[in-house]
C-alpha cells in the first residue's frame, strides 16, 4: 500500500509511520522540519526496507496540487491519506486571542487538512482498499471555555470526514476512520496535569493501523472516552456551565 502521513515527525504521526513501515507500506511523510524527518526516513528504510520519501513543509502554506504531483512522482496514486498534524494553544485558546493565533489554529487543524484531502480524493476513489484517516479530538464533542477555536476546527474537520465517508460510499472501496482522540503521551500534553490517563502514541497507532479497511466513521480512541463524553454531553446546561473543564 502507498500511504501519505501528514504530521509524521512526532507523536501519533511518527508512531503511525513506524506501524505502516513495519507492514511494508511505501511512505510519503510530511512535517515542517527536514532535520526531524530525514533521520526517521533513514531509520524506517534501514529497519523495514521500505521506500520513504519526505517533504518538509508548513501545511498551512503548502500548494496542494504541487504537493500531490510530488507524491505522485514518488509513489503514483496513493491508497491511504493520514491527516494527523494538529496544534493546540491551550494557554491562549480560552476567549479572545490574538487573531494570528486564531487563524493558525484554524489553518493547521481545519483548512490545511481539507485542502490536502481535496486533491487526493480522486486517488481514494480509485483505490480498491484505501483509507482516509483523520485525527480529531474529544475536545470537539461539546464546546467549552477552554480550547474554543481548536475544538471548533476539529469539529469542522470531523464534519468533513463524515462527508468524505458519504462521498466514498459505493465507490471502489476506500474507507474512512476519523478518531476522536483522548489524551496521548506526546509533546502536546507534556507537562500538563491530566484528569484521565494518556495513551501511548504507539498503542494508538497499532489500533489505527489494525482498523484500516474498516468503515468506521467517527470513533473514540481509546474507546472508554465514549463513557466520559456521553456523560459530558448529557449534563444539563445549568450544571455544565459551572464546570471548569
Ligand atoms: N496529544 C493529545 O493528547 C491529543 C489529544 C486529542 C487530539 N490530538 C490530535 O492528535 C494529532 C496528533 O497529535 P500529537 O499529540 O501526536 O502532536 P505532536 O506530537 O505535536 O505532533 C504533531 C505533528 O504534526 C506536525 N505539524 C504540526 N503543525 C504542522 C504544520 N503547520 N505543518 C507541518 N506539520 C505540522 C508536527 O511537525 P512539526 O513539529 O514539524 O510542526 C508533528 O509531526 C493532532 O491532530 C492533535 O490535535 C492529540
Amino acid at each position: 500500500m502507498k500511504s501519505v502521513v501528514i504530521g509524521a515527525s512526532a507523536g501519533l504521526g511518527r508512531a503511525l509511520a513506524e506501524e505502516l513501515a513495519q507492514r511494508g507500506d511505501q511512505l510519503f511523510l510530511v512535517s515542517s522540519n527536514l532535520d526531524d524527518l530525514a533521520p526517521i526516513a533513514a531509520d524506517l528504510t534501514l529497519r523495514y526496507g521500505v521506500s520513504v520519501t519526505v517533504e518538509a513543509a508548513d501545511i498551512t502554506t503548502l500548494d496542494p496540487e504541487a504537493f500531490r504531483d510530488k507524491v505522485h512522482a514518488a509513489l503514483g496514486p496513493i491508497d491511504n491519506l493520514l491527516l494527523i498534524a494538529g496544534i493546540s494553544l491551550l494557554d491562549k485558546d480560552k476567549g479572545p486571542m490574538p487573531p494570528a493565533d486564531l487563524d493558525r489554529l484554524i489553518a493547521v487543524n481545519f483548512t490545511a487538512p481539507l485542502r490536502i484531502a481535496n486533491v487526493f480524493l480522486p486517488d481514494l476513489t480509485q483505490s480498491p482498499a484505501g483509507n482516509f484517516i483523520g485525527a480529531g479530538s474529544v475536545a470537539a464533542v461539546r464546546g467549552r471555555r477552554n480550547n474554543m477555536v481548536y475544538a471548533a476546527a476539529k469539529r469542522g474537520f470531523e464534519c468533513y470526514a463524515d462527508s468524505v465517508r458519504h462521498y466514498l460510499a459505493g465507490q471502489n472501496g476506500a474507507k474512512v476512520q476519523f478518531y476522536r482522540l483522548g489524551y496521548l503521551k506526546t509533546r502536546m500534553t507534556a507537562g500538563q496535569k491530566l484528569p484521565f490517563p494518556a495513551l501511548d502514541p504507539s498503542e494508538a497507532a497499532k489500533s489505527m493501523v489494525a482498523n484500516m479497511g474498516k468503515d468506521l466513521g467517527s470513533v473514540y480512541l481509546p474507546r472508554w472516552w465514549i463513557g466520559i463524553m456521553s456523560l459530558i454531553q448529557a449534563l444539563p446546561w445549568a450544571l455544565f456551565k459551572k464546570l471548569d473543564i
